[in-house]
């Protein structure tokens, strides 16, 4: 296994070499303090089928199946599923533009996941990617004013404005599907910093679509501190500009696996009408 930096980027490492059907523990171990290193590791030539891409999420951590069963593979259920391809039957397997929005995975669950594997199937050749902010960057670069404000507060975590529609959804009322989300995924509160639990870093854990307020001791909410928060951290610039933001690209054969504690991330989808499908699974590292 050789781990080398990514060339051309802010952070991340490029890992040759490792084979997930030979790979020791000593390997696995290694792998996983590169990710809370360096964040993002991008596997190279790597050839799973769904089964043995669940069985390398098994050997990082916990796997869970995604909380919405419309994302899950036919055959694997911990395997979520990001596709605008139809199957010859017509039937959509997946779910087409997921995560076009900053956030990290699970973060409107009382525990978000450690560690994110992206394994892409079918690569468009143009307009595709990810972008990613290292968060825990963000917050050192932040102002002294604003590394003050935020000290103390709580962040209010949500699904609710970007919860997507399924096609089971069609003809209900609003209300009813809002209070659904609402009894299965309740807002989390949680303190806006926080102490990495590998890494040791101090991450500002917000994000664009998942954060819903910042609140004071009291509770009381501060939209203008969120706003600046967002601002600074590069998550309103939509020109993709900012000096934290990072466009990850892959090709067939690269998996990624970050560090979803201190990443933020967004997908970005060709807007030309070409084939895409990417697997996922996530863990958690206990
Ligand atoms: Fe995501």
């Amino acid at each position: 296994m050789e781990i080398s930096p990514q060339p051309d980027q802010k952070f991340g490492v490029v890992v040759e070499g490792f084979d997930a059907n030979t790979a020791s523990d000593d390997d696995i171990a290694t792998l996983k303090n590169t990710v809370y290193t360096n964040k993002i590791a991008v596997l190279k030539n790597q050839d799973l089928d769904p089964h043995g891409f669940l069985a390398l999420g098994r050997r990082m951590g916990r796997v869970e199946p995604y909380y919405e069963p419309v994302y899950h593979h036919p055959e694997v259920k911990e395997v979520f599923v990001s596709s605008n391809v139809s199957s010859e039957g017509g039937a959509q397997i997946g779910v087409p533009k997921t995560g076009r929005f900053w956030h990290s995975d699970y973060q409107f669950m009382p525990q978000a996941f450690d560690l994110t594997l992206i394994y892409p199937q079918v690569v468009p050749t143009q307009n595709r990617g990810t972008y990613f902010i290292n968060m825990v960057e963000a917050y050192d670069r932040l102002s002294e004013d604003l590394k003050t404000a935020v000290k103390g507060t709580s962040a209010v975590q949500s699904v609710r404005r970007y919860f997507k529609i399924r096609p089971s959804d069609v003809y209900r009322p609003i209300k009813e599907i809002l209070e659904e989300i609402e009894a299965k995924t309740p807002a989390v509160v949680r303190p806006t910093l926080y102490t990495h639990r590998f890494s040791g870093e101090t991450v500002l854990y917000i994000s664009e679509a998942g954060t819903e307020s910042i609140q004071d001791e009291n509770g009381r909410a501060n939209p203008e501190l969120l706003r600046e928060l967002l601002e600074a951290t590069g998550q309103l610039d939509m020109t993709f500009s900012n000096d934290l933001i990072q466009l990850q690209t892959f090709e067939k054969g690269d998996m990624l696996i970050w560090d979803n504690m201190s990443l933020i991330h967004r997908a970005l989808h060709t807007a030309t009408p070409e084939p895409a499908v990417s697997y996922r699974v996530t863990v958690w590292d206990d």
